[in-house]
């Protein structure tokens, strides 16, 4: 590590220019949100303070490009948000769509209650409980995208989120190098569960680091998930 890396560690990412493609007129809530991630966030243990130097460019700006992908004012279930990864970029980015956060765990969704209302962001709504719970999946309308970052492999994230995706509607997972392995391993055990035309996909080629993507389709209905088994397809 050079001195000058050592002399910036946990210092804060200066909003970049490119921020403002992403976050237009909604930019000051993106820097209020990377302001409490940077101090509430890391003193309440939601990030890491190695995750503040890269802030804008590891995630902030990784997840608002997931707008990319979303149509206009469309619903969206964000699955293990987290500290609000992709969802909270994703909402501050496009207030005409309906966000749902859902989450485990009581000091994140806390933290994201905190946020949601002090920015404010009254499109978003944050959900305590696991994907698969009973509780949960009747708190919650199927989603016309079911969004998740890091929560897990291909296979578990698709039986956890195939229920919140209603007929015809998305998942959206980002994935990073893994993506292609990924659907080449689990695509089989994914379409049984209800999901095809599993493919990658990058967004925001304008960032020096796109977000990769795993994008599927969620069955509409029991003739189109005959079709796909007999077809055998990935597709
Ligand atoms: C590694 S963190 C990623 C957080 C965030 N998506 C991000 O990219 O920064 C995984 C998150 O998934 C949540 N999680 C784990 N199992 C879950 C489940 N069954 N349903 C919903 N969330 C879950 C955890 O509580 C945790 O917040």
């Amino acid at each position: 590590m050079t001195d000058d890396v050592e002399q910036h560690e946990g210092q804060p990412e200066a909003t970049p220019p490119i921020a403002g493609q992403i976050f237009g007129d909604r930019l000051a809530l993106a820097e209020e949100y990377a302001r409490v991630l940077t101090e509430e966030g890391v003193l309440r243990g939601l990030i890491g303070p190695r995750e503040v130097p890269q802030l804008w460019t590891r995630h902030l700006l990784n997840c608002g490009v997931l707008s990319e992908v979303i149509e206009q004012d469309e619903t969206v279930i964000d699955v293990g948000s987290g500290a609000g990864f992709p969802g909270i970029p994703l909402a501050i980015a496009r207030p005409d769509l309906t966000i749902t956060l859902i989450d485990p765990l009581l000091r994140r969704t806390t933290f994201l209650d905190e946020v949601v209302a002090s920015l404010p962001l009254p499109n978003v709504t944050v959900v305590r409980g696991r994907a698969e719970e009973k509780a949960v999946l009747k708190a919650v309308e199927p989603a016309d995208v079911v969004t998740s970052r890091a929560v897990a492999p291909l296979e578990r994230l698709a039986r956890w989120s195939a229920p919140l995706i209603r007929g015809g509607g998305r998942l959206v997972a980002l994935k990073g190098r893994s993506a292609a392995d990924e659907i080449a391993r689990d695509w089989e055990k994914v379409l049984r569960l209800g999901i095809r035309d599993l493919r990658v996909e990058e967004c925001g080629t304008i960032l020096e680091t796109p977000t990769t993507l795993i994008i599927g389709r969620r069955i509409e209905s029991a003739r189109d998930a005959r079709g796909a088994r007999k077809s055998g397809q990935r597709k």
